[in-house]
């Protein structure tokens, strides 16, 4: 689970937001909607940990990790979806790569028996 404890976040000359408490809970799927400039990007970098808020922090469940993409429409397009998600977690995709190079396909696999 991801929570979000008392989280404001304030720019020199505005304020986004203000004492956010919010659980994301396993199983659920969530979006972030809001009009242009209204926060959501930078309420994402502070879910990642990548900025920290003015106030209030981010907690993440113990043996749980978090995974991100950019915003970026075109980055993937040559990708299985599969594998745009999967790059969220770069070192493990990176795994994954690895072990497919590893693994012998069925065809090339000798039999013993
Ligand atoms: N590092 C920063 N310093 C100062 N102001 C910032 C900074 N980052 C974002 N802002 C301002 O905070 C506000 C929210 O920006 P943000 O990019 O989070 O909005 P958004 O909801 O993702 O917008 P969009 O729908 O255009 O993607 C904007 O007014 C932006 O100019
Ligand atoms: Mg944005």
């Amino acid at each position: 689970m991801l929570t979000v404890n008392n989280v404001s976040m304030t720019f020199t000359d505005r304020t986004l937001y203000t004492d956010v408490n919010l659980k994301f809970t396993p199983g659920n799927c969530y979006g972030i909607i809001g009009a242009n400039g209204a926060g959501k990007s930078t309420f994402l970098k502070i879910l990642e940990g990548k900025l920290a808020p003015t106030t209030g922090s981010v907690t993440l469940d113990p043996h749980e990790r978090m995974s991100s993409l950019q915003q970026d429409h075109f980055a993937f397009d040559d990708q299985t979806v599969m594998n745009t998600v999967m790059q969220g977690h770069k070192r493990l995709f990176e795994v994954m790569e690895l072990k497919t190079r590893c693994t012998p396909s069925r065809t090339s696999r000798k039999k013993t028996a």
